[in-house]
């Protein structure tokens, strides 16, 4: 049995975690939300950095062969820092802004992100590379990551606040918008309702969560970790309450 952990700042790494457990049911999964401590957004990577070496080495000391930063903040301010100093594999969230240079038909990709992983050195090497390919907008979905861990996900007020980030890149063209964050994926239901309401039903969001659940098979792989000995298992586990953690585990 190979065991995995798993992070977030909260439940938005559920969405990663879905395709992982999709892709790969026999593992055995440690899924830890740092709610006490999100949003992780507005923090310094110091800060993360610290949070992340206490995770790691929880996890560490349960065992844990390969862990996945399902975070894109923590990615930004952490990943190289992690693999600098532990022995274990570390999978982390990439920007999928290729996907949406390679769809767009209009020449313009949204990107919505936190303000921690829009300075990260990832996001702006990768952005780079495709900036003179496509046209990139970029704006902070403010409110966003503490609508999906009040549990909020539809509804007037999600729209307004969902409106206020999207409408700015929609209205700049943007026919690709990549979800840089991984709570965002949970108010699909609400960003496409608002694209359709302000006239771009055509609007596409792009998840990288596949592309990551992908990455830690090839991983594992790579690293002769064993897949799928023994007994499947999961464990949530929250640094803050756990109400919504359970709960959008049960609808993720
Ligand atoms: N889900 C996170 C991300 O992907 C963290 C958001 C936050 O805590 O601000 O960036």
């Amino acid at each position: 049995m190979a065991i995995i952990g798993i992070m977030d700042s909260g439940v938005g790494g559920l969405s990663v975690f879905h395709e992982i457990r999709k892709l790969l049911p026999q593992e055995h999964y440690i899924y830890f939300a740092d709610n006490a401590h999100c949003p992780y957004g507005e923090k310094t990577p110091e800060y993360i950095q610290d949070r992340l070496r206490r995770i790691t080495n929880y996890f560490l000391w349960r065992g844990a062969d390969a862990m996945v930063l399902a975070c894109n903040t923590a990615t930004a301010a952490a990943i190289e820092t992690l693999r600098a100093e532990y022995p274990i594999p570390f999978i982390g969230m990439e920007p999928a802004v290729k996907p949406a240079a390679l769809g767009t038909e209009t020449g313009v990709i949204g990107i919505l992100a936190t303000a921690g992983t829009l300075k990260g050195s990832k996001y702006l090497t990768t952005k780079g590379r495709f900036e003179g390919e496509v046209r990139i907008e970029e704006r902070v979905g403010n409110g966003f990551v503490e609508l999906v861990e009040n549990g909020e996900l539809s509804g007037p007020h999600a729209e307004q606040v969902v409106r206020a980030s999207l409408a700015p890149l929609l209205d700049e063209g943007a026919d690709r918008i990549v979800l840089g964050c991984t709570h965002y994926p949970f108010l699909l239901d609400t960003l496409r309702k608002v694209a359709a309401e302000d006239g771009h039903p055509d609007a596409r969001f792009i998840d990288p969560a596949p592309a990551v659940a992908r990455r830690l098979a090839d991983v594992m792989a790579e690293n002769g970790i064993p897949a799928g000995k023994s007994e499947p298992g999961v464990e949530y586990l929250a640094s803050g309450s756990a109400d919504n953690l359970l709960r959008m585990s049960l609808i993720s």
